[in-house]
C-alpha cells in the first residue's frame, strides 16, 4: 500500500452522503455520520480509489418522498445542505476518516464533479479555499436560479413534425440569451445541443426541475403551478438565492494564494446547462481578478465540441477525458482513459500534475471510440480540447481523426 494518502470526493448528482472504501470497512467510521446519512452505492467512488488512497462521495440528504423532485425541499433548513452544507460536511468528514484511517497528514486534496456537483465544487471552495488543492469542476449549474428559471422558461412543449411560426419563435428562444423584464438573465443554448433538448422542452409542460426549485426552494408552496410563471421571478430567485446556492464569489483569490488549481470544462452540446454559461462564469472569475491572462495561470476552462450534458456524445465527437462523472459511462470500474493512462488524456491527472508539479495543462486529448461509451470497440478519433479563449484548429494537413492533425489557436 501507497501510504501518499489524498482525498477524492466525488458527486454525481442528488444521492445520499456517501463515505466509503478507504480500503476498509465503512463500518468503522459509522460513528462519524450523521444520522441522516446512509451508505448506498460506489460507483463514482469506484473510479476514484486508484487515483489516490480515499475516496467519498458526498451530497445532499435523499429524501425518498421528493425523489421525483431532485431539487425539491421545504424551507425547513435542508435547501441549505443542498446549498453547501451537506457537502462541507463531508469534506470535513471525509479528511477527518482519511487521516484517522492512515495516522498521517492529506498530502492533496482534489475534488472531481459535474452538474450539481461542479456547483457544489465552486461553492466549498468559495467558503473553504483551503479544502481542496485542485477542482476538477465540469458543466457546473453554478447558478441555481439561472439554471432553474432557465428550465422553466424553456419548458414549452414543441412536436418533431414542422415547425409553425410560434414554434420557430421557440426554437429562437433556446439559442437566445434569456432577457427578463428587460434585463440579461441567463445565457441560451448552442447550435449542436438539439440532441439533447428532449429533456428540456420534450413533455407537455416544463421540466420538472424547474417547477420543483420554485414550488419548493423558492415559496415553499406544492401547489405553484407553471402557468404561474412571470418573469420577474427570475429576480425574486436571484435576490433569494435560498439555501445559498449559487457559487458567485467571483474573487476566488484565496484559493490562488494557496496555490489551488481549477480545471473547469463544458460540453458545447449540452442542452441542460447552457455551456455560455461557464464561460460567463470564467469571463466575471476573470474580471474580479486581474483578466484572463492572469486567471489562466490558476483556472482554465475547456469548451468541448460535442460533448452533451457531462458524458456522451450524438454525433461521434471525441468526449472522454476522464473528466467529473464520465467513468460510469465506460463502465464503473474504469480507471483514467482506457489505453492512455496519462496527464495529457485524461483530466484529473492533469490536474494533479499542474497542482503538485505546476505543469499547467496546455491542452487536454479527448477520446472517443467505435462505440461511444465502448472502449473495447477501438478508438474512432481523438482531437485537442484548448484553454478558453483557444479553440481547436485543423492545421490543414494529416488525418483529422488524429489529435496532432489540430492545434490549440
Ligand atoms: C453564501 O455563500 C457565500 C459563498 O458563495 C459566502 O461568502 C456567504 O458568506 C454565504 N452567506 C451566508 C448567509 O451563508
Ligand atoms: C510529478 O513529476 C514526477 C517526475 O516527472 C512524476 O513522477 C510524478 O508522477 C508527477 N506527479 C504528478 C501528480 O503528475
Amino acid at each position: 500500500m501507497n501510504f501518499n494518502p489524498f482525498f477524492l470526493l466525488s458527486v454525481t448528482g442528488p444521492q445520499v452522503l456517501l463515505v466509503t472504501s478507504l480500503s476498509c470497512s465503512v463500518e468503522l467510521f459509522y460513528h462519524l455520520l450523521p444520522p441522516s446519512a446512509r451508505v448506498i452505492s460506489a460507483t463514482s467512488v469506484a473510479s476514484g480509489e486508484e487515483y489516490g488512497e480515499g475516496s467519498a462521495n458526498a451530497a445532499y440528504p435523499y429524501r425518498a418522498n421528493r425523489a421525483p423532485r431532485a431539487l425539491g425541499f421545504a424551507h425547513s433548513g435542508e435547501e441549505k445542505d443542498f446549498g453547501y452544507r451537506a457537502m462541507h460536511g463531508s469534506v470535513e468528514l471525509g479528511k477527518a476518516m482519511t487521516e484517522e484511517y492512515y495516522g498521517r497528514k492529506i498530502s492533496y486534496s482534489y475534488y472531481s464533479g459535474a452538474s450539481t456537483g461542479g456547483r457544489q465544487g465552486l461553492k466549498e471552495a468559495m467558503i473553504s479555499p483551503n479544502s481542496f488543492n485542485g477542482l476538477l469542476i465540469g458543466a457546473p449549474a453554478w447558478k441555481s436560479s439561472g439554471s432553474a428559471t432557465d428550465w422553466m422558461v424553456r419548458g414549452t412543449a414543441y412536436p418533431s413534425a414542422c415547425l409553425t411560426p410560434s414554434q420557430a419563435l421557440t426554437v429562437q428562444n433556446i439559442y437566445s440569451d434569456f432577457v427578463a423584464e428587460g434585463r440579461f438573465a441567463f445565457p441560451g443554448m448552442e447550435l449542436s445541443s438539439e440532441s439533447q433538448w428532449n429533456f428540456l422542452v420534450g413533455g407537455a409542460s416544463p421540466m420538472s426541475f424547474g417547477d420543483a426549485y420554485i414550488q419548493y426552494f423558492l415559496y415553499d408552496d406544492p401547489s405553484w403551478h407553471w402557468t404561474q410563471w412571470h418573469d420577474s421571478i427570475v429576480w425574486q430567485a436571484d435576490e433569494a438565492d435560498p439555501g445559498n446556492c449559487t457559487a458567485d464569489d467571483y474573487n476566488m483569490a484565496q484559493l490562488r494564494e494557496r496555490g489551488g488549481k481549477v480545471l473547469m470544462y463544458h460540453g458545447l452540446a449540452d442542452a441542460l446547462i447552457p455551456p455560455r454559461s461557464s464561460i460567463l462564469f470564467y469571463e466575471r472569475v476573470a474580471e474580479a481578478m486581474g483578466g484572463v491572462e492572469s486567471v489562466q495561470e490558476w483556472f482554465r476552462l475547456f469548451m468541448v465540441p460535442g460533448l452533451q450534458h457531462v458524458t456522451g456524445t450524438a454525433v461521434d465527437a471525441p468526449w472522454y477525458f476522464a473528466g467529473a462523472g464520465s467513468h460510469g459511462r465506460l463502465g464503473t470500474a474504469t480507471f483514467s482513459t482506457p489505453g492512455f493512462e496519462d496527464a495529457r488524456h485524461d483530466a484529473l491527472l492533469a490536474l494533479m500534475a499542474w497542482v503538485e508539479n505546476g505543469t499547467a495543462v496546455s491542452e487536454l486529448v479527448a477520446t472517443t471510440w467505435k462505440k461511444s461509451a465502448d472502449a473495447s470497440s477501438g478508438v474512432l478519433r481523438q482531437r485537442p480540447l484548448c484553454p478558453f479563449p483557444k479553440r481547436q484548429n485543423y492545421l490543414g494537413a494529416g488525418d483529422p481523426d488524429v489529435a496532432e492533425s489540430f492545434g490549440c489557436v
